[in-house]
């Protein structure tokens, strides 16, 4: 078995996984949502601080498969260093007590694993990652065959929904309380630029999307001073549709040049249910099959390490 661990933003996540099976033994996760929910986004600080808490809390219930373990295998980039820091603490030490080796895990690649949970790989692959610190398209021939084809010029999907949240005063992290609110609201209400619409680069942005929505809900405040909750939900619809469409139209742009036969969305933000069916029509239409992690996988977790991690131990390649 693996042992794996995820501290790279405000997650606490430890997983066992069998080498053989692909099996998930166990799996927990804790989640700082609350803490960091006061000051709309993650206090770096608080975040490490947290994880110095939750891993040992959470690690203590796995200590019945310490004999049965291979490799520890742990989150090293990209992410918060001082979060990063204390997974990588732990693993080491386990590493060094338990005499077993150490596998480095690359946050995006894992976030592409989350697809492969108790299941085979399937590759070649494109694929869409959106979460709180990317947007990227990547080409994924193998584990470590990847290529980045497009990413953001600026801001983050995931990250720019937060930051919506955070003018509306709604709760942290801002996705899932902006889909909620969009659902709704009339996504025609406010009229908002689509990013780089006239570009045909095939590459994300999101600060402009951010400003004029800001703008919209600045002039709101200053006609009625307090926002109803019809004017917070248009506004969430208006943004979520123009953050998609912007999604939309440039994966459209690449499956004109060069359909993939597998494409996939990972990340915190590929819960999103309206992206999740307006990708799943595109694909549709190209006859690309398109895959999706379980929601409970989309965002931060160890599964999707410790999945990744199996390849790594098979070809042994450690630490
Ligand atoms: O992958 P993830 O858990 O952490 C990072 O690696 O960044 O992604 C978290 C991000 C947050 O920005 C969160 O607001 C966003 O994913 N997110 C969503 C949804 N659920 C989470 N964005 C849009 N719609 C959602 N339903
Ligand atoms: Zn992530």
């Amino acid at each position: 078995m693996i042992l794996s661990i995820e501290s790279s933003c405000d997650d606490s996540s430890i997983a066992i996984t069998c080498i053989k099976t692909l099996q998930l033994i166990y799996h927990k996760k804790i989640s700082q949502e609350n803490e960091h929910s006061i000051y709309g986004g993650v206090v770096p600080e608080l975040a490490s601080r947290l994880h110095v808490k939750t891993l040992p809390d959470i690690l203590i219930e796995c200590k019945e498969y310490f004999p049965s373990l291979k490799a520890i295998a742990v989150t090293n980039e990209p992410g918060l260093s001082i979060s990063l820091a204390q997974g990588i603490m732990m693993a080491k030490a386990l590493s060094l007590s338990l005499k077993i080796p150490l596998i480095n895990i690359n946050h995006l690649t894992g976030h592409i694993y989350s697809l492969f949970i108790e299941k085979k790989e399937i590759f070649p692959m494109c694929i869409l990652l959106v979460s709180g610190g990317h947007t990227q398209i990547i080409e994924a021939k193998s584990y470590k065959e990847t290529k980045i084809i497009a990413s953001t010029l600026d801001d983050s999907f995931g990250e720019s929904f937060d930051k919506v949240a955070k003018m509306l005063d709604l709760s942290y992290p801002g996705g899932p309380i902006v889909e909620q609110y969009a659902k709704k609201g009339d996504e025609n209400r406010f009229s908002l630029p689509i990013p780089l619409k006239q570009s045909s680069k095939i590459a994300f942005s999101y600060s402009g999307l951010k400003n004029a929505i800001r703008l919209k809900i600045e002039k709101l405040k200053q006609e009625k001073n307090i926002l109803s909750q019809k004017d917070k939900e248009d506004l969430c619809a208006s943004f979520q549709n123009i953050a998609i469409e912007h999604l939309l139209q440039k994966v459209t742009k690449l499956f004109k040049t060069n359909t993939p036969l597998n494409f996939a969305i990972v990340g915190g933000a590929s819960a999103n249910i309206k992206l999740r069916n307006k990708i799943n029509n595109l694909c549709h239409k190209h006859n690309t099959n398109l895959h999706l992690s379980k929601i409970k996988y989309c965002s931060d977790n160890a599964a999707m390490i410790g999945r990744l991690a199996i390849e790594y131990y098979n070809n042994k390649n450690f630490s």
